[in-house]
């Protein structure tokens, strides 16, 4: 049992203003606007610009998450940064956002767990707060997804999208409030069904990049099955071990994955969908940032009020998977 509560004090997302439409990617690769979005939902999704990187973005949701909190970077004690596709392979982009927010000695490194990364990082983050070692704690899931992504390859490339959301996680006297629950998972065995070569096994040749093996590489229809067995699995969870029925849930944010996944569990659940936030249409699956940017858009919506619980879940890559419960 905590002595103190976790609560989200502060919220803030970034998205590049380049938007590449389902149409767009039609001139691509052998697809159209009908396929993708009845088989995903996405109708576009956001690029970022030259100069525009996993940092910026994150330093821009950063900036106005601590505005939202009515904090300045000093006020920070930690940065935890979920992210895959980061400034550079070292330092963590943590770094470069701490950096770039004026600081020279509070702590910031990063957390890999590809589109649960937010979640594993929120954790992370909450532990420290809950623990009582830090008082204000920031935590991010930021991404330029377009980097990795092949656009020659139609099974991957009509899915992904750049952004990047933060949170400020606050030390408040409370246990019961702000972040209460969370379980994380990871199965390494899952390996082979969406990854991205380059690295230490696969160190970056010309003869890698002849391939193509720089880019993420998908089994959309098996990573399918995972993401709607293990929601299901994820929101089941949550309930149980906070006690929650669904009248005392206001609101499901899941990582923006895919339509017909999201709206597979959630029928199987028998779970009404006017709770389940979604925005896949206007930014495709930015990865670690899509629940944050999600709860940001809710919160400045108005339609997250005191009191309200709310259940995160995400999974991706590793294969990881993760919940959360937050009583705002
Ligand atoms: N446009 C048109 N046709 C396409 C296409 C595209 N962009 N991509 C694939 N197809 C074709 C396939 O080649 C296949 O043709 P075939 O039947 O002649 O072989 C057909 O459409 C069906 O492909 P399938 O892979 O079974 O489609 P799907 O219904 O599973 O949808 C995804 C594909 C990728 C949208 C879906 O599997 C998905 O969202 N998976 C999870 C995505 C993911 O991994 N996200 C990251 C993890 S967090």
């Amino acid at each position: 049992m905590s002595t103190f509560g976790a609560i989200i004090a502060g919220t803030g997302s970034a998205l590049p203003s380049k938007r590449l439409t389902n149409d767009d990617l039609a001139k691509m690769v052998d697809t159209n606007d009908e396929w993708i979005t009845q088989r995903t939902g996405i109708k576009e999704r956001r690029i970022a610009a030259e100069g525009e990187t996993t940092g910026t973005l994150g330093l821009e949701a950063a900036k106005k998450a601590l505005a939202a909190a009515s904090l300045s970077p000093k006020d920070l004690d930690l940065i935890v940064c979920g992210t895959i596709t980061p400034e550079m392979t070292f330092p963590s982009t943590g770094c470069f956002i701490a950096r770039d927010l004026g600081l020279n000695d509070t702590p910031a490194f990063d957390v890999q767990a590809a589109c649960s990364g937010f979640l594993f990082a929120l954790d992370v983050g909450a532990q420290y707060v809950r623990s009582g070692r830090h008082r204000n704690v920031l935590v991010l899931g930021t991404e330029t997804i377009s980097r990795l992504t092949d656009y020659t390859d139609r099974g991957s490339c009509i899915l992904f999208g750049d952004g990047a959301g933060a949170v400020v996680l606050q030390r408040c006297d409370d246990p019961d409030r702000g972040w209460i629950y969370g379980s994380l998972h990871a199965d390494g065995n899952g390996s082979h069904m969406l990854y991205c070569p380059p690295g230490s096994r696969h160190p970056i040749s010309k003869e890698m990049i002849e391939k193509r093996q720089q880019y993420m590489k998908i089994n959309g229809r098996e990573v399918y099955k995972f993401a709607v067995t293990r929601f299901e699995e994820l929101i089941t969870d949550a309930m149980v071990k906070c006690n929650l029925t669904a009248d005392k849930v206001s609101m499901i944010i899941p990582h923006q994955v895919n339509q017909r996944i999201i709206d597979s569990a959630i029928t199987k659940l028998g779970f009404p969908m006017e709770k389940v936030f979604v925005n896949i249409e206007k930014y495709g699956n930015t990865s670690s940032a899509s629940v944050p940017i999600a709860l940001d858009e809710a919160m400045r919506a108005g339609r997250i009020k005191h009191g309200d619980v709310l259940i995160f879940v995400a999974f991706g890559a590793g294969l990881t998977w993760a919940n959360a419960v937050v009583r705002i």
